[in-house]
Formats: structure tokens, sequence, C-alpha cells
């Protein structure tokens, strides 16, 4: 049993938005096969394969179908966590959305899913990206005071739905615990946050996460080992589309 992870598929069979660099980037071009074959020769039927938010570009469920459909299709027990492109889930209506897709698809908010002996958190988080302004050293003199409130916002709102996703676990005894964020837990300067506190207030393993596309965004927050937490970016683009093995072959 393993449990893997990637983000950003940005899947659009019933649209034609599609992401900046996703025109001309080769490694968007039949991006959809390559996972699906990359997924068909990792993950068994007894893994589980969490989808790190945006998911689609359709901007309502109806505008998905095919695009889920397609996540259906793939091998392995899929969890889905929101990502910021994600208009066809409104996190308030999850239960509705599990409903539908039970037991296909498990669109996680609020709330944990079992992995073994760990339990698999989620939100979609949120990072304040500036702008900042620096001076001739680089140094950081002035950010956009507006936006940083808006910022602000968002992330107590965020931290609020992490914190129930971690109690609920908790609450059922867990104590081993996989952090799963859309947006990179920091800024890109790295600065501590309210999402890497809270990984270490309750001792999770990983922080997992994506959103970040195309070469020159993947080193935007943490890689690596920090105060005891592993930091991992997980978007599809900086995984070539071959799912990132999370946990392997754990009871
Ligand atoms: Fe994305
Ligand atoms: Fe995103």
């Amino acid at each position: 049993m393993s449990l893997y992870a990637i983000g950003d598929l940005h899947l659009h069979f019933q649209s034609e938005l599609k992401a900046p660099g996703q025109l001309n980037d080769p490694v968007w071009q039949g991006h959809e096969e390559r996972f699906r074959k990359n997924c068909e020769a990792l993950i068994r039927p007894e893994d589980t394969l969490v989808l790190v938010g945006d998911h689609s570009w359709g901007k309502d469920l109806s505008a998905c179908e095919e695009d889920l459909e397609y996540i259906c299709s793939l091998p392995g027990r899929k969890i889905l966590t929101r990502g910021n492109h994600d208009m066809f889930w409104d996190a308030g209506k999850t239960k509705k959305l599990n409903e539908i897709y039970v037991p296909r698809l498990l669109f996680l908010q609020d709330d944990y899913a079992p992995y073994g002996e760990y339990a698999i958190v989620a939100t979609k988080g949120f990072t304040f990206e500036g702008p900042f302004y620096l001076d001739r050293s680089g140094k950081v003199i002035a950010y956009d005071r507006e936006k940083a409130q808006h910022a602000k916002k968002l992330v107590d709102r965020e931290l609020k739905r992490l914190r129930r996703s971690f109690e609920a676990a908790r609450g059922d005894g867990y104590r081993k615990f996989i952090m799963f964020l859309h947006y990179p837990p920091t800024n890109i300067m790295e600065t501590a946050s309210g999402f890497t506190d809270m990984a270490e207030e309750y001792g999770a393993q990983k922080v997992i996460y994506a959103h970040c596309h195309g070469k020159r965004r993947f080193r935007d927050s943490i890689m690596g080992e920090r105060n005891g937490v592993e930091y991992q970016l997980v978007s599809g683009d900086y995984l070539e589309w071959v799912p990132y093995k999370v946990l392997g072959d754990e009871k």
C-alpha cells in the first residue's frame, strides 16, 4: 500500500481555457495521456492518490464532468483537495459533491482521510506573494499593505479549516499526519507562516503542496526538511506527470 500525490492537472476536456504556459510548453502537450500511463504503471488498486488542487478549468460542475470522469478512471483510491482554480467546488457544498461521486472520489475539506496509521489533512491554504519592494541588495523594505491585509483574512480562514481537519483526526485517535496544501506553505522569502507553525504544532511528518508552475516558480517555497517537517512540491509539471510517492508500503 502506497500514498502518492500530484497537483495541478488543469484538465480541460470541456474547456478551452488553459494556463498561459500551457499553450506552448511541451511539458503540457498531451499531459493527460502521459499522466494516465504513469499512474497505470505505478499505482495499484490498494494505493491512494491525492490530487492537490487545480483539477479542472471548468467554471462549474457541468463543465467539469469529463475532467472528473477522467480522474475517476485512474487507478487506486482518489482523494481531491481544493485549489484556487476549482470554481466547481464551493467549500460549503463539499458534502453534495461527495454524495454525487461516492465511492469513486473523495473531496476532502474540513475533515481528514485515514491512510493506515496516518491521517491525511488538507486545506487550500493561501500565500501572500507581494508585491514586495526591495532595495538594491534584494532586502525587502516595503510591501503592498492592502493586499497583505486581504491575504491575512484568507489565511486566517484557511488556518481555521486546517485546524478542523487536524482536530477531526486527533479526535479519532490519529497521531501521525501528512498535511496537504494547494498553495505553497510560505511566501518566496520562505518566512515561517501559520501553515508551517501548524504543521510543527501537530507534528505533521510531511507537508505536500502544489500551485507553483513553470521552472521559475519551482523554488518559491521550502523544499526538504525544516524543523522536523519534510516539505515537497508536487505540481504536475514539476513532476513531469509522475506521481510523487509520499509513503510506501506502510501497514
Ligand atoms: Fe495550478
Ligand atoms: Fe493554483
